[in-house]
């Protein structure tokens, strides 16, 4: 049904406690990127909070594809949420409640050119988050809090840091290069093990770096020859500053180019040819 004609009661658990969980996903060409990957996680997501979805992996795919089909859109961003259901308001989990499915389909808009040739600014703020970063959970306020410090501030995106070790942005995973080597915080409870992640790790083994997932203090992460992003709507986003400090020579670097550029041929390509 068309966005505005869709509604969810005032009852549902999202709304009142945001009990629940969500992925997004988008298509390139058509074809959604990595379907398998994000069902997957968002199955992994669920069991963490103990909802029981009653449609099957299998079954949500072809929703999702459907979807895709069904709304036109020549690129289309997915969200994906599930709540708990609707029940009258109780923290304990209610009975004989099915959850709430709701997936959104909006045309998807690439990020401007600009931002990828020029690289962003990021700021370091205190990880505020609970334990169990590595769920998709729909709880958000840390994130949302970070993330609009980070644009008062004139950045692009908030780096989560915990006890001296960064983690993630609050909407994204972080890399660091240190000559050849690029770096990234292990996977764990403390943040999202992204898709757009893993593909980069695996890009980086072909292409004959050296590829680590490791601990960083922020103090390492000023020392970094080249820092960037990745996450599902960002691919890979060069960083040019830190904390108002410049990173590596305040430009976006080779070595975050190279692997853009790889991402885009390769993986994207792959889409293209179905
Ligand atoms: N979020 N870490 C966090 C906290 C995220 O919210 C995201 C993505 C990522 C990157 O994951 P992936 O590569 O699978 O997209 C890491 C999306 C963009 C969102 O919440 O809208």
């Amino acid at each position: 049904m068309p966005l505005a004609s869709a509604s969810v009661s005032v009852e549902d658990r999202g709304f009142q406690f945001g009990d629940g969980v969500y992925e997004l996903i988008r298509t390139y060409h058509g074809a959604v990127f990595h379907l398998d990957e994000h069902i997957k996680r968002l199955y992994e997501s669920l069991k963490q909070v103990e909802i029981a979805l009653h449609k099957t992996p299998a079954e949500l795919k072809q929703v999702v594809v459907s979807g895709v089909k069904r709304s036109g859109y020549a690129e289309t961003k997915i969200y994906i949420q599930v709540t708990r259901g609707k029940a009258p308001r109780l923290h304990s989990f209610p009975k004989g409640v099915r959850p709430t499915l709701v997936m959104t389909f909006r045309k998807f808009d690439s990020l401007p050119k600009t931002l990828f040739e020029k690289g962003v600014s990021v700021i370091s703020t205190n990880d505020i988050r609970w334990g169990l970063c590595n769920v998709k959970s729909l709880n958000l306020l840390p994130n949302i809090l970070a993330r609009e410090h980070a644009v008062r501030a004139g950045a692009y995106e908030a780096i989560f840091v915990r006890n001296d070790l960064v983690w993630e942005g609050a909407g994204s995973n972080l890399f660091a290069v240190f000559g050849k080597k690029i770096v990234t915080p292990p996977i764990g409870h403390y943040m999202l093990s992204g898709i757009t992640r893993e593909i980069v790790l695996a890009l980086g083994r072909t292409s004959g770096l050296k590829v680590s997932e490791e601990k960083m203090t922020i103090a390492s992460l000023y020392q970094a020859d080249e820092i960037f992003l990745t996450g599902t709507t960002i691919e890979i986003l060069p960083v040019i500053r830190l904390d108002k400090r410049k990173i590596g020579t305040g430009k976006p670097g080779t070595i975050t180019s190279i692997l853009h550029k790889d991402f885009q041929n390769t993986i994207v390509g792959q889409c293209r040819l179905g």
